[in-house]
């Protein structure tokens, strides 16, 4: 239980963990690497030890110190003597079986626990069996566990029928060690991360439209370079400054990836005040510093092509527009009931808990704004996303809040509760 007391402001600079999602992908990339990739400011959330002892279990060799990770296969990826526990972390799940699908002569076994045990993985399941991959798993291969045989996969065309950058990136990887090129259609662009990291490690795409299409390649180079500031995480900081008074928060390294800060898009629209300094790339990746003031919020609407933009940010931006003036509408967020919990459940319940006004919708939430919530007691579901919203909405509630399993945030962000004191100026309780 975490107890959190209303904030009168909230300032400061802060110190960002390193981006999840690229993260998981320098540590797949290395893991394909004879050379190796090291890399600073590498992720300290569980979902990113997940993937690592995966891929260490799988053969490679890992390195970490602090934040910095070595990681390379100088003998390429073998069976694993264990079964692979992806933990909390759908990436890992999905994107493994990508990696391992293709290696010919690797059998292995991922499972993972309770809430990615109910995830959908069919997803990524179909679209490699397409290509010749050998995956079986529960109820026709739709659960963990998956049961992966690797062999030579064929090239293929994939249309995305779910926007998600996880299965795109499976099939990206699976295309490395195919027979012919492989291309992968989106319909709505989805976080770009793996093209960029497979590009500046020297793997040639072709882009057409919204194709993208990988050649079975030679080797990849190795690299060392630091990973950027986590905007996911981010996203709590500028939500958190935006809607108390007199505040003020800087975030230094950030990660900018257009497909990533379609956050600060919408709050744009809804008055946020904020600049952003770009600075420059790092392992192929825009980052900059972002700083964030207090903002008076109105309603705005989001739904289309903007939901793959934001979808990790849509439970905190859901807490922006309770203190926003008028109705926040979002749709076409179906994809939030596959997360690590049903986060338009997950959020819905916490939010109205604290007295908001706010409707669930089949595939997203009608929030009208009044600027005042309660205290009071909420589930963070087990889900990092949700507890640490719900931790924000509190600042602004009238009195105390206290949040059930609040450990889960060391999925993304071990330092949260930690960095949350400091920026309201309390010592860690
Ligand atoms: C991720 C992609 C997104 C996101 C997840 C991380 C990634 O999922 O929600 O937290 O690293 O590729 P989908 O690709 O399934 O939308």
């Amino acid at each position: 239980m975490k107890k959190i007391q209303p904030a009168r402001k909230i300032s400061g600079t802060v110190s960002l963990p390193g981006d999840k999602s690229i993260s998981h992908r320098a540590a797949l990339l290395g893991a394909l690497s004879a050379e190796g990739v090291t890399v600073h400011n590498f992720s300290d959330g569980t979902d990113c030890a997940s993937t690592l002892s995966c891929l260490e279990q799988a053969g490679a060799k890992v390195r970490r110190s602090g934040a910095t990770l070595s990681i390379s296969a100088p003998e390429g990826l073998r069976s694993p003597n264990t079964i692979l526990d992806a933990g909390n972390s759908g990436t890992t799940a999905r994107t493994l079986c990508g990696l391992l699908a293709g290696r010919p002569g690797v059998r292995a076994r991922i499972t993972g626990d309770t809430s990615l045990s109910k995830r959908p993985m069919l997803r990524v399941v179909k679209p490699l069996r397409s290509m010749g991959a050998s995956i079986d798993g529960p109820e026709g291969g739709s659960l963990l566990p998956l049961e992966i045989s690797g062999n030579r996969l064929r090239g293929a065309t994939h249309l995305l029928e779910t926007p998600s950058a996880q299965v795109k990136t499976a099939l990206l990887l699976a295309g490395l060690g195919a027979e012919e090129p492989t291309t992968v259609i989106e319909p709505l662009a989805t976080r770009n991360h793996t093209e960029r990291m497979l590009a500046h490690l020297g793997i040639p795409l072709y882009f057409e439209g919204n194709s993208i299409t990988i050649a079975p390649s030679r080797p990849l180079k190795g690299g060392e370079w630091t990973i950027p500031g986590d905007f996911s995480s981010a996203a709590f900081w500028i939500v958190a400054a935006a809607i108390l008074p007199d505040s003020s928060i800087s975030l230094p390294n950030t990660g900018l990836n257009s497909t990533r800060t379609g956050l600060l898009n919408v709050l744009e629209r809804m008055g946020l005040a904020f600049t952003v300094e770009q600075e420059g790339l790092r392992g192929g990746e825009p980052t900059g510093t972002i700083t964030v003031h207090s903002s008076t919020l109105r309603g705005t609407e989001v739904s289309g092509s903007e939901i793959p933009l934001l979808i990790d940010e849509l439970p905190i931006l859901a807490v922006a527009a309770t203190q926003a003036k008028g109705v926040t509408e979002i749709r076409g967020a179906m994809e939030l009931r596959f997360k690590e919990s049903d986060r338009i459940v997950a959020v819905t319940q916490g939010l109205a808990a604290l007295g908001a006004d706010i409707l669930e919708l089949e595939d997203g939430w009608r929030i009208t704004g009044s600027g005042k919530l309660k205290g009071g007691r909420v589930s963070g579901t087990g889900d990092h996303r949700i507890a640490m919203a719900l931790a924000i909405a509190a600042l602004v509630a009238d009195a105390p809040v206290e949040i059930e399993d609040p450990e889960c945030v060391r999925i993304s962000y071990p330092g949260f509760f930690a960095t949350l004191d400091s920026l309201v100026g309390r010592s860690a309780s």
